[in-house]
């Protein structure tokens, strides 16, 4: 293996499922397949979708994943968390 290969990023995909609405009685879900790169958090990978596919998705973040501000907690899987916390996984 070349230093070349040793430092080439892999890049893969994963679908994130979107809540757009205002509240749970008006809104829907959906879905995004965008690029992650190991390590890569969930804002990162709402912060593709919204340059690549839908720049009005509103998103809240300050420090962007240094994790200090707590401004991008959310509901991830049901549980309240911050988006720079649990990684993608690939599909
Ligand atoms: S953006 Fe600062 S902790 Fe999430």
């Amino acid at each position: 293996m070349t230093i070349a290969h040793q430092h080439q990023k892999r890049v893969k995909s994963t679908r994130l499922k979107v809540w757009r609405g205002t509240n749970e009685d008006n809104g829907r879900y959906e879905e995004f397949d965008v690029a992650f790169e190991d390590g890569d958090s969930v804002l990162d990978g709402l912060v593709r979708i919204r340059q690549q596919f839908e720049p009005d998705l509103a998103i809240r973040f300050s420090c962007f994943n240094a994790n200090v501000c707590k401004e991008c907690t959310m509901l991830i899987d049901g549980e309240v968390d911050m988006r720079v916390s649990p990684s993608c996984d690939p599909v």
